[in-house]
């Protein structure tokens, strides 16, 4: 079996837990695996990187800390004419052009966004009570993931771009990072609330990391109990948040296939590792810019069961 040096950004990234199973899995049978956990330093993941080739391994699955630093992985990797897979933080387009044996694993990035976009839109036409101040326009707060991320960047611009698109106003009362993390997420809203208390009419959130935060923040403030309903969305639909769309807590999020992913990522890295056309032998397919791209998908109560078969995989 080839060696397959793997980074993550960080082991305590719930959605990228998930990733890291998937890819333990896949490996059984494909690849001996080399795992670090990056503890988002990127210094750290460039010695990481170091110490995996000097260990010889046959192509690298990287995840990114710094999305920016890619080209400094790529420059290690080609001088020594190793495969790389980059995976979940997509590099640039120049990046991934400057290096032939050079692929990306993760989603079409805006998609989440629309998707999310959609679920706001149906759920706020579906409820006018939830426009508390009558005014026919969404007063909302954005928890944004961490800046510079393809997908924080995306998520936060084309949600609000597609709920516009669909004839409804907004307005941003507040927008911050809360890198992705449920803690530093739990702390915003607390702010936020003291400041504009029931003025907050939708908690619109880049992951469900943050969301959570923002429920554990507003259950202590009263909500979810009786009429006093807060409407948060996500993206991951990771097994906690799935609860909490069960118990009505959550409005709804995006299915952010992490099954798929860590095994794409595998498949790839295993793959380019033998020589072989990245995708051979197996069910993907790769875009014009070398990206295996797996697709997301609504969750709402009424297919819940999709993000469970997803994540029980
Ligand atoms: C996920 C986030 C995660 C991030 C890590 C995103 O695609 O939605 O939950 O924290 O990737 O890079
Ligand atoms: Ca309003």
């Amino acid at each position: 079996m080839p060696l397959v040096g793997v980074t993550i950004y960080k082991f305590d990234d719930n959605f990228m837990s998930f990733v890291r199973r998937a890819i333990e899995t896949n490996a059984e049978d494909k690849a001996k695996l080399i795992l670090n956990d990056s503890q988002n330093d990127q210094a750290k993941q460039n010695e990481q990187v170091e110490m995996m080739i000097s260990k010889g391994v046959d192509s690298l699955a990287i995840n990114l800390v710094d999305p920016q630093a890619a080209s400094t992985i790529i420059e290690k990797a080609k001088n020594e004419d190793i495969p790389l897979v980059f995976f979940n933080k997509e590099p640039s387009k120049e990046d991934m052009t400057s290096y032939d044996k050079c692929w990306f694993v993760g989603t079409d990035t805006p998609a989440a966004a629309i998707i999310q976009g959609e679920v706001i839109v149906k759920s706020w036409k579906e409820h006018p009570e939830w426009d508390k101040n009558g005014d026919g326009v969404i007063q909302y707060v954005m928890l944004k993931g961490e800046p510079g991320h393809p997908d924080a960047e995306a998520r936060t611009t084309y949600s609000i771009k597609t709920v516009e698109e669909n004839g409804i106003e907004t307005e941003e009362l507040e927008i911050q990072t809360g890198m992705w993390d449920t803690v530093k997420a739990k702390d915003i809203v607390d702010a936020w609330y003291a400041k504009h208390g029931d003025a907050i009419e939708f908690v619109i959130c880049n992951n469900d990391a943050m969301a959570l935060g923002a429920i554990a923040s507003l259950k202590a403030e009263g909500y979810f109990t009786g009429d006093k309903i807060m409407p948060i969305v996500g993206v991951d639909a990771i097994p906690d948040a799935i609860v909490q769309i069960e118990e009505g807590t959550m409005v709804g999020s995006v299915l952010n296939d992490a099954t798929n992913q860590g095994y794409a990522a595998v498949d790839l890295a295993a793959n380019v590792a033998l020589g072989k056309d990245p995708i051979d032998g197996t069910n993907w397919n790769l875009d014009d810019t070398k990206a295996v791209r797996v697709p997301y998908v609504a969750i709402t109560k009424e297919n819940i069961q999709v993000a469970k078969d997803c994540y029980g995989k």
